[in-house]
């Protein structure tokens, strides 16, 4: 199956979609993690895309379509994928819609991690205190942006997927393992 992930930053996007990987063998397509690569390797997008991610806006439409669509086609996918992080604008929605037609693949749900925005900074300084290679957008300033980013550019594709009537909602303020087992329910 294909699913999405959705929510705001720190809302545990990566950390389901990596128990995932572990219980089904689907593959976890991460458009930041994608994006930080092509940062780390210098290349021509790392070099476009890097001040705009560290300053917590979101990267052009195009740069992560182009992505996705070449990733989803690779034999790792074949299970079944995860998007973490992608879409995060209406135009990224539709154009996910288009390439999948086009692929023949589908979408099995849409799911929503609901959390309480006051707690996210103390997630992402946690993250940040506990990593050895800490992110340069994972500071209070760049994390106000990527929320405002998440309620002006990414909040209008929930209405987007609960009109396909595709979107689940899961509570993201639980314990991890209990958001998984909420996650598992939906995906049967
Ligand atoms: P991206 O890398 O996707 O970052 P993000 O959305 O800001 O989200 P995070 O990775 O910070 O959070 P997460 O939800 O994965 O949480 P995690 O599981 O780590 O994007 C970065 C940037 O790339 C964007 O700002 C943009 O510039 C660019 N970009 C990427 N995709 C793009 C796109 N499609 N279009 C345009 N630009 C794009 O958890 C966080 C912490 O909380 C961890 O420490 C974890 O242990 C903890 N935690 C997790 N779950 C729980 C829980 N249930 N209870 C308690 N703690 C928990
Ligand atoms: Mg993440």
């Amino acid at each position: 199956m294909n699913i999405i992930l959705l929510g705001p930053p720190g809302a545990g996007k990566g950390t389901q979609a990596k128990l995932l990987e572990d219980t089904r063998g689907m593959k976890q397509l991460s458009t930041g993690d994608m994006l930080r690569a092509e940062i780390a390797g210098q290349t021509e997008i790392g070099l476009r895309v890097k001040a705009i991610m560290d300053s917590g806006a979101l990267v052009p439409d195009e740069v992560v379509i182009d992505m996705i669509a070449h990733r989803i086609e690779q034999p790792d996918c074949a299970k079944g994928f995860i998007l973490d992080g992608f879409p995060r604008t209406v135009p990224q929605a539709e154009a996910l819609d288009a390439m999948l037609a086009a692929k023949n693949k589908k979408l099995g749900a849409v799911i929503q991690l609901v959390v309480d925005e006051d707690a996210l900074l103390a997630r992402i300084e946690k993250r940040a205190a506990e990593s050895t290679t800490v992110r340069a957008d994972d500071n209070a300033e760049a994390l106000k942006k990527r929320l405002t980013a998440y309620r002006d550019q990414t909040a209008p594709i929930v209405p987007y997927y609960e009109g396909k009537n595709m979107l689940k909602k899961v509570d993201g303020m639980a314990a991890v393992n209990l958001v998984s087992e909420q996650i598992d329910k939906i995906l049967g």
